[in-house]
C-alpha cells in the first residue's frame, strides 16, 4: 500500500493532537509524519504511534517533503503557509475559516459532498467546515435529500474545546476560581465563561450576527449547492469542554413524520439516533459525544407550530467530526481517488 508523508501544521493545539491521534486510530498509510507549530514550542515532543517525535518551527519547514498537509494553526497562519505549501506539491486540508468561501476550494464533509472533492486541483487546498455546519450537516442531509428543506432555524451550544487548548485552561481555572469564592478573572473569552453563557462567537458584523453564525448560513449553502436554503443561526458558547450541540428547527419542502425522519437517520452515515422518551433517552456533549466519532441526534419531533417543522437536538465532538475527524476523513478521499 502506498504511504504519505504527512504535515500536521498546529501540532501542539487542541485539534492538531487530535488530528495525530486519529490518525492513528485510522491506520492512515503515514509514511513519516512532520508535527509543525511556532517557535514558542521549540524542544516540545508529540508522540505518534507512542514514539515521540520532534515538533518544528513552520517557519523553516520545507513543504516540498511532504503529499498532505492538515492544517490547524488559525486562519492567518494558514493564509501565510497554505499557498506555499500547495504552490510546492502539498495538498493542503485547512481546518481554518480563512479559505472556506473561496470559490475555487472545495468545503467538504464526506457524508455529505464528497463529489465535490475534484475540485481541489485548482489551488491544492481542500477547507474543513466549520464545526457546527458540520454536525448539522451530516445530521439534515438525510432529510435534504429525502423531503428538502426550505429553511433552518439554529441555536448552537458550542464546548470551550473550539477555541483552543488557552480556552479550556480558562473554564478549568474560573470554575476553581468560582467553586472557591475567589474573584476571576477572563483573557479568554469577552466574559466569564465558568457557570454562564456567553450568547457571542466570534465579533459581530454590521447586521447583528457575529461572524461564527455567518459561517454558518453562508457554509451550509455552499456544500449543499442551494444558495435559496434559508438559515437562521444563534450561537452561544456554554461552559461545556467538549462536544457542541444544536437545538434545530427546520422547515421542509414536503411534510416529513417524526417517525419517518428517524427511519432515515438509523440509516444515514456517521449518525447515531438517541431517542426515546422513557429514561434518558437523548444525546449530551459530555456523556455521548467527548471523545467519539458519531454525530449523535435526539429529540425529533414535529412542530405543533407549524405543518412542515420538524425539530431535532443534534450533539457531536467538535475536535473530532467537527474538525480532527473530517479533516482526516478528507484526507482518506483524497488518497484513495486522487494521489
Ligand atoms: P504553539 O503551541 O507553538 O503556539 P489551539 O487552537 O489549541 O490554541 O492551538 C493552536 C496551534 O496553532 C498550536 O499548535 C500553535 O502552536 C499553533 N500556532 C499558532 N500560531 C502559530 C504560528 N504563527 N505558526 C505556527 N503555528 C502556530
Amino acid at each position: 500500500m502506498k504511504k504519505y508523508d504527512v504535515v500536521i501544521l498546529g501540532a501542539t493545539g487542541v485539534v492538531g493532537q487530535t488530528m495525530i491521534k486519529i490518525l492513528e486510530e485510522e491506520d492512515f498509510p503515514v509514511n513519516k509524519i512532520y508535527p509543525l507549530a511556532s517557535a514558542r514550542s521549540h524542544g516540545e515532543t508529540v508522540f505518534y504511534k507512542g514514539k515521540p517525535i520532534l515538533v518544528e518551527d513552520a517557519e523553516n519547514f520545507d513543504f516540498a517533503k511532504v503529499q498532505i498537509g492538515l492544517f490547524s494553526a488559525g486562519a492567518s497562519v494558514s493564509a501565510k503557509y497554505a499557498p506555499l505549501a500547495a504552490q510546492k506539491g502539498c495538498v493542503v486540508i485547512d481546518n481554518t475559516s480563512h479559505f472556506r468561501m473561496h470559490q475555487d476550494i472545495p468545503l467538504i464533509i464526506p457524508e455529505v459532498n464528497a463529489n465535490d472533492i475534484k475540485q481541489y486541483k485548482k489551488e491544492n487546498i481542500i477547507a474543513n467546515p466549520n464545526c457546527a455546519a458540520i454536525q448539522l450537516l451530516v445530521a439534515l442531509k438525510p432529510i435534504y435529500d429525502a423531503v428538502g428543506i426550505r429553511r433552518i432555524n439554529v441555536v448552537t451550544y458550542q464546548s470551550v474545546s473550539g477555541t483552543g487548548k488557552a480556552a479550556l485552561k480558562e473554564l478549568f481555572h474560573q470554575s476553581q476560581d468560582v467553586l472557591a469564592g475567589k474573584v476571576t478573572s477572563n483573557e479568554v473569552y469577552p466574559i466569564q465563561i465558568a457557570f454562564n453563557l456567553i450568547p457571542q462567537i466570534d465579533s459581530f458584523e454590521p447586521n447583528g450576527y457575529t461572524k461564527e453564525e455567518l459561517k454558518i448560513v453562508y457554509e451550509t449553502k455552499k456544500i449543499l449547492n442551494d444558495p435559496e436554503i434559508l438559515v437562521n443561526p444563534t450561537a452561544v458558547r456554554v461552559p461545556v469542554f467538549y462536544g457542541h450541540s444544536e437545538a434545530v428547527h427546520i422547515e421542509t419542502k414536503v411534510k416529513i413524520t417524526a417517525d419517518e425522519a428517524k427511519q432515515l437517520l438509523h440509516k444515514a452515515p456517521g449518525v447515531i439516533v438517541k431517542d426515546n422518551l422513557q429514561g434518558n433517552g437523548y444525546p449530551s456533549p459530555a456523556i455521548d459525544a467527548a471523545g467519539k466519532n458519531a454525530v449523535y441526534v435526539g429529540r425529533i419531533r414535529e412542530d405543533i407550530s407549524h405543518p412542515l417543522g420538524l425539530n431535532l437536538w443534534i450533539v457531536s465532538d467538535n475536535i473530532r467530526k467537527g474538525a480532527a475527524l473530517n479533516s482526516v476523513q478528507i484526507a482518506k478521499l483524497l488518497v484513495r481517488e486522487y494521489l
